[in-house]
Formats: C-alpha cells, structure tokens, sequence
C-alpha cells in the first residue's frame, strides 16, 4: 500500500508523550516535539516523567528501534511531519472557567511557517468548540499559502492508568475533516491501529463528522461520565439520609443494560486533570454560544462532587464525636491516617484529586494527617508540602484515631485488617471509595463506614 506518513506529537505531556510512544509501536516514524527542554531530553533518554504502566518499555524500544525520536525544534518538526498532531495542554483559565488557548496557539504558530510541503494538523487536544475553524485561520495567516495545509479534528478518550490499551485500542475513532484528503490522511495515520483490531478480529467504528460535533464528541462524553458519578453520589446521600445502601443500588440498577454498571461507584467524586476542568470548560462555552442554560445540570453535578469531598469531614465528625461548632468540627489532638494522594489508583496524577482535597480539610479543622500512596508522594509533595506524608501504609495508620481510604489502590483493598488494627489507636475506618470488604473489616474489629452505606 501507500507509504505511511511520518507523524509528529506536538506537546509531550501526557497526552502527546503515550500517542507518540503507542503510534511508533505501531511501526510509525514518530517526533515528539516540546518546547520543555528537561522533559525531552528526559523522553530521549528512555524515561517517561509520569507513571503509566507499560509506557516506559515501549519508549525504549521504540527509541532503540529508531522508530521514535524527540525535539523542541520546531523547524525539524515541520521538516519530518505528514501529520502533525496537537496534543498541547488547555488548562483552566485563571478566571476559573474557560480554556486557555496559549498552548494550542504557540504549537500552531511555531510550526505551519516552517512547513515546506502540504500537511495536516490534527487536532487532538479537549477544546471549546469552534477551536478546529479557530485554528484553520491561524493556520492560512501563518503557513505558505501555496501549500494547502489542512486542520482535522480526532479527539481522544485516554484514561490515566489505562491509556496504552485506549490508543493501541480505541473504542471508536471520531474523524472531524472537511476534504476527502484529510479523511484519506486521517485513515492512513491510523492504519496501524485498524491492521492491529483486524488481527484480533476486532472493529474499530469511525465516525466521519464536521469540525464542531468532533469537538463536541470529547466533552459530551466527559459530561456524561462526570454526570454518572455525580447521580450515584447524590444517591448516596440519600441513601444515608434512608439508612440504605448505594452499592447494592447501583449494581441493582447497573443491570439494567441502558443504565449498565460502568462508572457507578459511589464515594468522594470524581478529580484529575480532565473531568473536573472540562465540565467548566463545557459550561463557560455553551453561555458564549448561547446555550448556557442547556448546561446548567452541570453546575450542579459539580455541586454534588463537592459536596462528596465535604461527606468525609462531616462522617470524621460523627465516627470521632467532635461536632460542628462555627467553624466546623475541631479535630485537633487527633490523628487521622490518609490512604490515597492520587485521584485514582494506577497513577500518580494528583490534579484536583478528592484525596488530597480532603486531607487539606481535615488538617484545617486541625487534626494530624498522615499521608501515604503507593505512587503519587512526589506530586503530592509538591502539591502540599505542609503536610506529614508516611513512607508506607503502615507507618502512616500507626496510632491513627481514625484511617480514611480516599484512593481505591488494592494496597489498600487487600490490606489485612487485623494487622493494620494491632497499629492503630482506634479501629475506625471511613471507606472513601466503597473498596473494603466491610464483612472481612468488621470482622477484624474494625468500625467501617462507607458513604452512603450504614456503618457496620
Ligand atoms: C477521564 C475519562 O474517563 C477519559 O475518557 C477522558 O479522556 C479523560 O478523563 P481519567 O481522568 O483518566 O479519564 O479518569 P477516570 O477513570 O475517568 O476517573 C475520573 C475520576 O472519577 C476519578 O477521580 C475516579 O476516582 C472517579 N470515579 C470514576 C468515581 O468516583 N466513580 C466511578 O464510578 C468512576
């Protein structure tokens, strides 16, 4: 067939870094490209600066294969590429709401001047909708007009902890293009990914679309999945409020193949890098466009996730006996062990992570934190330096008054409770996550309450 096209990550974040990686082991000739100098040469030398399982192998054999390379070179980028995909950050705006645009702007710019033949740009980075024309502009100001460069939109639906498997993978693969070259392109740039499903007897459906549904498409989904987690847990609250039990609902309601059980864990909400922002993000562009009040559900989505962190402070109040004076409960003189930094398990990601939200507002009301998580100290060293963080879970349960599970790792969930009870002051455990199997924890002489479950 065709000679396949050379491919650029513009961005080596998480996002770009795992595509780059994922499509050089598809047999792709691959650029990563960065404007952060330490976070290339890191790439280039074998390591990759996050933790995601699996990823580190693949980079060094790709590197050594000559398959992968990376560069904070623009020109050399616009040298090798056929498509160019953006992978750049959107982070929260400082106002709060909408994304900012930097990022996108200076990758595009510092690219198409230098581009010497026709390319592609594929968008792949979560955007306010009408970015794609946005960028289409930019790129007929900026590129040698003579060339026909041309924008795609392809979002992506990683999920930390899992994303070699959502690239090599994907459950669909969504095709914004206005020309039937840009769609030709986008199929061939994606050929591995088709040949490797088509070996596995499996299909990859494809939705060719225009520009606005494709970005539409990224935070539609995260909309839903944020409003999912949000329904269980208001369930859970009145679940506590009737003294019944949120996980039996939801796997009673999960059967249900038009509910289905995915995505209805109850607990203390949702974090991350995506969700959180992006349901803001979503909100702030529906009101320029018009159409805030199609969004206002999310508002309170994002109400309830709050609410959810705020659950933990309110049942450590009740389990310790320190009622709410008017600054909230008084904690101080006891210790309470902290399981969990990250925002979910497998990672160590800890943006907006519920965790350490609620281990920030424990410490507020003045009670000793300790901390402990299997992969996300660093970050959240950095994050919270004031905090005490303990080097295992044992040393951070030792002499607790109570232990909160806020990150469901299966450290913690196959944790045995008798010898984590010989450590601790107190056998009270508040289970952030409805992870423990509370028979086994009870058993053990343990207090165990979920949210939105009796205690037992
Ligand atoms: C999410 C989307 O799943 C992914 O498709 C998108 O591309 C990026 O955002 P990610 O942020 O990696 O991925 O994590 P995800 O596994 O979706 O979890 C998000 C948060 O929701 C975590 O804090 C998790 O603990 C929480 N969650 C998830 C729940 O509280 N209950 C659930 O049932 C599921």
């Amino acid at each position: 067939g065709a000679p396949r096209p050379r491919l650029t990550f513009l961005g080596t974040g998480y996002l770009g870094a795992t595509y780059a990686i994922c499509f050089a082991e598809l047999g792709y000739d691959v650029l990563g490209v960065d404007v952060d100098e330490p976070k290339i040469s890191k790439l280039q030398a074998g390591a990759v600066p996050f933790h995601e399982p699996g990823l580190d192998d693949l980079l060094r054999r790709n590197i050594a294969a000559g398959r992968l390379r990376f560069t904070t070179d623009y020109r050399e980028a616009a040298e090798f590429g056929d498509v160019h995909f953006i992978c750049v950050g959107t982070p929260q705006r400082a106002d709060g709401m909408g994304a900012d645009l930097v990022y996108v702007e200076s990758a595009v710019t510092s690219l198409v001047p230098h581009l010497t033949r026709k390319a592609l740009l594929v968008g792949k980075s979560t955007v306010p909708v009408g970015t794609a024309e946005w960028i289409e502009q930019l790129v007929s100001k900026h590129a040698p007009a003579e060339l026909g460069v041309e924008v795609a939109w392809s979002p992506e639906f990683l999920q930390e902890g899992h994303a070699l498997e959502d690239v090599l993978r994907p459950n669909r693969l969504i095709l914004g293009v206005k020309s039937q070259w840009a769609h030709d392109m986008l199929i061939t740039a994606h050929k591995g990914v088709f040949d490797l499903a088509h070996n596995e007897d499996r299909e990859v459906p494809v939705v060719v679309t225009d520009f606005a549904t494709a970005e539409l498409v990224k935070v539609a989904a995260n909309a839903f999945l944020a409003t999912k987690i949000s329904f269980i847990n208001a369930m859970a609250e009145v679940c506590d409020a009737a003294g019944a039990d949120v996980t039996q609902l939801a796997k009673s309601i999960g059967y249900d193949a038009r509910i289905g059980n995915k995505f209805l864990r109850a607990g203390i909400g949702f974090g991350g890098g995506c969700l959180p922002k992006d349901i803001r993000a979503f909100q702030a562009r529906a009101q320029e466009l018009g159409a805030g009040e199609a969004l206002r559900f999310l508002h309170e989505v994002d109400l309830i996730n709050q609410r959810s962190r705020g659950r933990v402070v309110q049942i450590a109040s009740e389990l310790l006996a320190r009622p709410y004076g008017p600054a909230g409960p008084d904690f101080s003189g006891l210790n309470i062990a902290v399981l969990g930094a990250a925002f979910k398990p497998n990672s160590d990601d800890v943006r907006d992570s519920p965790a350490l939200a609620i281990a920030r507002s424990l410490a507020r009301h003045g009670a000793q934190i300790s901390i402990f998580d299997p992969q996300g100290m660093e970050n959240a060293k950095r994050e919270l330096p004031d905090m005490t963080y303990a080097p295992t879970l044992g040393d951070a349960v030792t002499g607790a008054d109570l232990v909160c599970v806020l990150t469901e790792w299966e450290e913690f969930r196959y944790a045995d409770p008798n010898a984590l009870g010989d450590l601790v002051a107190a056998k009270l455990v508040i289970d952030g996550r409805n992870c423990l199997d509370q028979a086994l924890w009870s058993a053990a002489g343990w207090t165990v309450r979920g949210l939105g479950r009796p205690s037992v």
